[in-house]
C-alpha cells in the first residue's frame, strides 16, 4: 500500500496554463459570483441536522486516516470476496483500489436489498412522456436483470465485453446497465439526442459487440426515432453481432433478420435465475464518452469497487439517502455521467426509492415537473442551474401551483449555479426549508469531490464549499504552487480518490497528458476556481476549450471540425458566450471557401448550423454561424479564440498584441452587425 505523492521535477508549466490563467484573469467565460462580507449563509435547518446520516465527524475521520476512511466506505457493500488491500498508488497516475476483492455491481444493487427481506420496496417509479406509469419493485427489477443477463449471455456476451447503449429514460435501460454490469460486460452509453455519426465513431472505439436500443421514444408529444439512427450507425458495417430492441415507441422500424432482436420476445422467456459472481474490484465497469480539447471524444474509463464506493457514499452523505423514506429524483439522462453514478448505480446501492421520467420538461407544460414532485412526494430533487434558470423565465406561479411540500433537500450539478438562482430555488423549490447542495465533479471523477454536507454546511449561494471526506482539493497557479484565498487558479486533486476515472479506452498517453502532465502526480481538472476567506470554493468555469452549454460539455474542435467537414466551409473557430439560461451558447465563426459566396449568408447559416447537428447532434448545433471574410488570428497563424469570444459577446477587444492583422476587427464586427438583423438560419 502507498498512498504517497512522488513529485515530478517542476518543470516550465505548460503553455495551456499559462495562456487559461490569464483568461481568468481576463473574466472571459466566468459567471461573477457575487461573495464578501455581506454574503448570505444558511445554516442548516436543526431538525435536519439532528437527523442527518452524516456529521461533522466525517471530515476528522478521513483527514485522521484517509485510506480507513475509504476502506470503511467499501465495506457497506457486499464484495465476494474482502479486499485486504486498499490503495495501490505505486505506478501513478494508475491506481488500484481495494484491488484484491472480488464484488458484483448488480448483486450490490438488487440480490442484497431482495436477501435483506426488502425485495417488495419499490425501486423504479417510472413516468413516460404520455402519462403512463410504472412501478417496479427490487425483487421485480432483479428478475428482468437476470432474465436479461441469461440473454446477454446467450448472444454471446462475455466479460470484458462491449455493449453499446442508446435507450432512452425507460426502466429497461436501468436494467441493461445492471445486467451488462452483472456479467461483467461493459456498457457504453451514448446519449440518445447524439447523431448516428457520433454513435458509430463510439461503437467503433469501443468495438462492442451489442447494441441495446428502442424502436423510439417520446420527446415533446412525438416520437423520436433510435433504431433507425442504430440502423446508420451500423451501415457500412461494424463489429456489432446484435441489437436487442425495446419496443417503446411503437414506430415502424426497419428489421434485419438474424442481427436484430425483440426485448419483449427475447427477455421475457428467458431463465430468471441467473447467479452474479464475483468480479476483481478493478475490472472495467463502463466506458462513457466525453469531450476533451480535441476534436475526439475521450472513452472514459470506471472501473467497479471504488466507483461503487464512492458513488453510494456520497449518496448517502450528501444527499442524505434514507431507503426507507426518501423518494428520490436526479433529473439526468442515464447518457451523461450524472445518470450513471447517481441514476443507474447509487440510488439502487442504497436501496432507495427513485423517480424516472422519460420526456421533456415542458410537455404538456412547465408544471410537468411539479405534478411529478407533488404526485410521488418527491423528497430529494437533484437537478441542473439550466433547468433552474428555464423554470425561473417562466414564472414561480407554475412552480407554486403544487404541493413541493415533501421535498427536503435539493441538488445542482453541471455548472456553477448563479446566487441568483441558487436563492430562487432555495426560495421557491424548496420553500425557504430545504437545504441546497452544490455538488462539483466530472465524468471522469466518477462521484461528487466538492459539495457541503447538508447537515452539517452552512451553504453560500455559489460556491460548491469544501472537498467531500476523504478528498484532497487545492487551487494552484501554473507552476502548481497554491494560490492564496481570493486569486483565481486552476482547481486541482492531489490525491487518488475511489471513483477516479481509470483511463482513456484504448489511449493511456492521452490519459496522461490531458490530466497528469500538468501538475505531476496531481490531477488537473480543467477548472479554474478560487478559495474564499473560508476556505470555501468558487467554481470559475473551464480553463480550456471546452464549452458547457446546459451543463453538458461540448468541444469546440469538436464543433470546428465539423464545420470544416462542410465541402463550402475553408476555416471555422467555435467559441462559447456566455447565456442567460443555457450558461454558454455555442457561437462559430466560418469562412467559406472562393467559389461559395454565391449563396446567401442566411442560407450558409442555416445549412452549416444543421450540418453541425447532424454530424455531432442537436445539443451541438450552434446558436448562431458567422459567415466572415476571415479569422483572428497569431503570426503564426492560430486561430485566437479570445478575440471571438469577445467580438460574439460584443464587448471590447482585450489584448491584441499577439493578433497579425489588426483589421480583421473592424471587419468581423461588421459582419456580425449585418447578420444580427436577420434572424438566423
Ligand atoms: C464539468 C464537468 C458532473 C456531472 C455533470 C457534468 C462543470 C460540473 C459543477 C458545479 C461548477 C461544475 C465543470 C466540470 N461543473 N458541476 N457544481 N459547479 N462547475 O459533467 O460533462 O463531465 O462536465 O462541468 O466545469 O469540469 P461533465
Amino acid at each position: 500500500m502507498n498512498d504517497s505523492i512522488t513529485t515530478r521535477a517542476a518543470g516550465a508549466a505548460p503553455a495551456t496554463a499559462q495562456i487559461n490563467l490569464r483568461l481568468l484573469a481576463d473574466g472571459h467565460g466566468i459567471i461573477e459570483s457575487h461573495h464578501g462580507d455581506d454574503e448570505q449563509r444558511f445554516a442548516p435547518p436543526a431538525d435536519f441536522a439532528a437527523q442527518a446520516n452524516v456529521g461533522a465527524e466525517a471530515y476528522v475521520q478521513a483527514s485522521r486516516d484517509r485510506l480507513g476512511f475509504w476502506a470503511d466506505q467499501a465495506r457497506q457493500l457486499h464484495w465476494h470476496r474482502e479486499f485486504t488491500e486498499v490503495l495501490d498508488w505505486s505506478e501513478p497516475p494508475f491506481a488500484k483500489w481495494f484491488a484484491d476483492g472480488e464484488i458484483n455491481a448488480s448483486f450490490n444493487a438488487l440480490d442484497r436489498h431482495v436477501l435483506a427481506g426488502n425485495g417488495d420496496h419499490v425501486a423504479l417509479l417510472w413516468e413516460g412522456e404520455p402519462g403512463d406509469r410504472r412501478s417496479i419493485t427490487y425483487a421485480e427489477l432483479l428478475d428482468e436483470v437476470s432474465r436479461l443477463a441469461n440473454v446477454l449471455t446467450d448472444l454471446g456476451v462475455e466479460a470484458g465485453d462491449r455493449v453499446a447503449v442508446y435507450l432512452p429514460m425507460i426502466p429497461e435501460t436501468i436494467a441493461t446497465l445492471l445486467a451488462v454490469a452483472r456479467i461483467g460486460a461493459v456498457h457504453s452509453v451514448v446519449f440518445g439526442g447524439f447523431s448516428a455519426d457520433s454513435l458509430r465513431a463510439r461503437i467503433e472505439d469501443a468495438e462492442a459487440k451489442l447494441v441495446v436500443t428502442a424502436d423510439g421514444s417520446w420527446r415533446r408529444g412525438k416520437i423520436s426515432p433510435l433504431k433507425p439512427v442504430v440502423d446508420q450507425a451500423l451501415a457500412a458495417g461494424t463489429t456489432v453481432e446484435h441489437v436487442l430492441v425495446v419496443r417503446r415507441g411503437g414506430n415502424e422500424v426497419d428489421w434485419q433478420s438474424g442481427r436484430d432482436i425483440w426485448w419483449h420476445e427475447a427477455v421475457p422467456q428467458a431463465s430468471a435465475e441467473h447467479e452474479a459472481q464475483g468480479f476483481p474490484a478493478e475490472h472495467p465497469l463502463f466506458i462513457l464518452y466525453t469531450s476533451g480539447t480535441t476534436g475526439r471524444p475521450k472513452g472514459i474509463l470506471h472501473t467497479t469497487g471504488g466507483y461503487l464506493t464512492q458513488t453510494s457514499y456520497t449518496h448517502r452523505a450528501i444527499f442524505d439517502a434514507k431507503p426507507e423514506t426518501d423518494v428520490y429524483w436526479c433529473t439526468a439522462d442515464v447518457g451523461w455521467i450524472t445518470g450513471h453514478s447517481y441514476v443507474a448505480y447509487a440510488p439502487l446501492i442504497n436501496g432507495v426509492t427513485q423517480v424516472i421520467y422519460e420526456g421533456t420538461p415542458d410537455t404538456p407544460d412547465w408544471g410537468r415537473w411539479w405534478q411529478i414532485v407533488e404526485r410521488y412526494k418527491v423528497t430529494v430533487l437533484y437537478t441542473a442551474p439550466t433547468a433552474i434558470r428555464s423554470f425561473m423565465k417562466v414564472g414561480r406561479e407554475t412552480v407554486l401551483a403544487h404541493d413541493l411540500s415533501s421535498l427536503r433537500l435539493l441538488g445542482s450539478v453541471g455548472e456553477a449555479i448563479n446566487p441568483e438562482a441558487w436563492l430562487w430555488y432555495h426560495e421557491v423549490v424548496g420553500s425557504s426549508r430545504a437545504p441546497i447542495v452544490d455538488t462539483w465533479w466530472q465524468t471522469e471523477t466518477g462521484a461528487i469531490l466538492a459539495a457541503p454536507l447538508p447537515g452539517v454546511t452552512s451553504t453560500k449561494p455559489g460556491s460548491a464549499q469544501r472537498a467531500i471526506p476523504g478528498v484532497a482539493l487545492d487551487i494552484v497557479d501554473d507552476a502548481g504552487t497554491p494560490v492564496d484565498p481570493g486569486s483565481g487558479g486552476l482547481l486541482v486533486v492531489n490525491e487518488p480518490w475511489p471513483s477516479m476515472l481509470r483511463g482513456i479506452w484504448k489511449d493511456p498517453k492521452r490519459f496522461v497528458d490531458t490530466y497528469w502532465e500538468t501538475f505531476g502526480d496531481r490531477y488537473f481538472a480543467g477548472d479554474g476556481a478560487r478559495f474564499d476567506e473560508d476556505g470555501d470554493i468558487w467554481l470559475l468555469g473551464r480553463v480550456d476549450d471546452v464549452m458547457n452549454v446546459s451543463g453538458h460539455r461540448l468541444s469546440t474542435t469538436e464543433i470546428e471540425s465539423a464545420l470544416v467537414d462542410h465541402h463550402a466551409v475553408a476555416e471555422a473557430g467555435a467559441v462559447g458566450i456566455a447565456d442567460e439560461t443555457t450558461g454558454q451558447a455555442v457561437i462559430a465563426f466560418v469562412v467559406l471557401k472562393r467559389n461559395q459566396h454565391l449563396v446567401s449568408k442566411s442560407e450558409a447559416e442555416a445549412v452549416l448550423r444543421r450540418h453541425v447537428a447532424d454530424l455531432i447532434g442537436a445539443i451541438a448545433r450552434p446558436r448562431r454561424v458567422y459567415i466572415v471574410a476571415e479569422l483572428p488570428k497569431t503570426r503564426s497563424g492560430k486561430i485566437i479564440r479570445r478575440v471571438l469570444r469577445d467580438l460574439a459577446e460584443r464587448r471590447p477587444v482585450g489584448d491584441t498584441t499577439t493578433l497579425a492583422d489588426g483589421g480583421v476587427i473592424t471587419a468581423i464586427t461588421a459582419q456580425i452587425e449585418q447578420a444580427s438583423t436577420v434572424k438566423p438560419g
